[in-house]
């Protein structure tokens, strides 16, 4: 359990997956949190999911690839939570949106709650911003994901890239906005079990293979990026700046 009493929370992605699992998690240590997807039902769906169990969130519908979307949802939970202390750039796609498609939404879109969201944080105070990247912004991907060399550049190749440039501007944020209050780390997932993955868990032999990339045996579970999530933004991650962190199995440990 990490404390979060008292800090207002945006959540891009927090439809589905890892984003969802996240902001119940942050709900249920305390946190309000802005449910934001560009699935505006899903979101929604996520915000009825926190309010049943007993926490405060709201939600609105976003394109984070969309620079006016990204500054005008982090105004509105601003507004509508009374405050922000907190922004979770999570939303992305997996494979098959080309190389502007995945570009646009895995980085641009994290650059964006940076460009916009670091400054906010800092003249509030300070706060805790968190990216998430992958294992895919540590080390290239292998196996099935990029076993036809004509789609490595719009495939694998963009998806790598985004969240490798998604790994430098945590760097770089937590470097220029240290000094302001403001601590900006990644996450970097090994394969997770939510939709995003679930095509290819669908073919045995590519699970098999992913599955056996992980050290510890097994995919991970969402809840197991989201109890991350909540400590990165709670206090106790208090001298926590600039890491790319693996949430792996172990996956980039060989
Ligand atoms: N699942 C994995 O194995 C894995 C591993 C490493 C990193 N990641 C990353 O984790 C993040 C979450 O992925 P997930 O596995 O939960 O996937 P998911 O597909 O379950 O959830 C992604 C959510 O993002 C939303 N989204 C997509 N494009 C958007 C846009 N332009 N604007 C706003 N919202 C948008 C979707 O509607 C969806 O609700 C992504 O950045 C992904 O790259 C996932």
């Amino acid at each position: 359990m990490s404390n979060l009493e008292g800090k207002k929370a945006l959540i891009t992605g927090a439809g589905s997956g890892i984003g969802r699992a996240s902001a119940l998690d942050m709900a249920a240590n305390g946190a309000s949190v802005m449910c934001a997807d560009i699935d505006a039902q899903a979101a929604e769906g996520t915000a009825a999911l926190i309010d049943d169990a007993g926490g405060k969130a709201d939600a609105l519908g976003l394109d984070v690839s969309n620079e006016a979307d990204v500054k005008a949802a982090l105004d509105n939970t601003a507004t509508r939570l009374g405050g922000l202390n907190v922004i979770f750039n999570n939303a992305g796609v997996g494979g098959g949106h080309g190389w502007d498609g995945t570009i646009a939404v895995n980085l641009s879109g994290v650059y964006y709650g940076l460009l916009h969201g670091a400054p906010m944080l800092a003249s509030a105070g300070g706060g805790s911003i968190i990216n998430t990247a992958s294992v895919a912004g540590l080390v290239g991907l292998t196996g099935p994901a990029v076993i036809d060399p004509e789609e490595i550049e719009s495939g694998a190749g963009a998806y790598v890239a985004a969240k490798h440039g998604v790994s430098g501007l945590t760097k770089q944020y937590a470097v220029s906005f240290g000094p302001h209050g403001v601590r900006v780390n990644a996450i970097a997932p090994g394969y997770i079990e939510t939709p995003m993955t679930a095509e290819f868990r669908s073919e045995e032999l590519a699970k098999e293979y992913i599955t056996n990339l992980h050290p510890i045996g097994r995919l991970g579970q969402p809840e197991e990026i989201a109890t991350v999530a909540s400590f990165l933004a709670s206090d106790a991650a208090s001298f926590v700046n600039g890491v790319v962190l693996p949430v792996d199995g172990g996956y980039t440990a060989r």
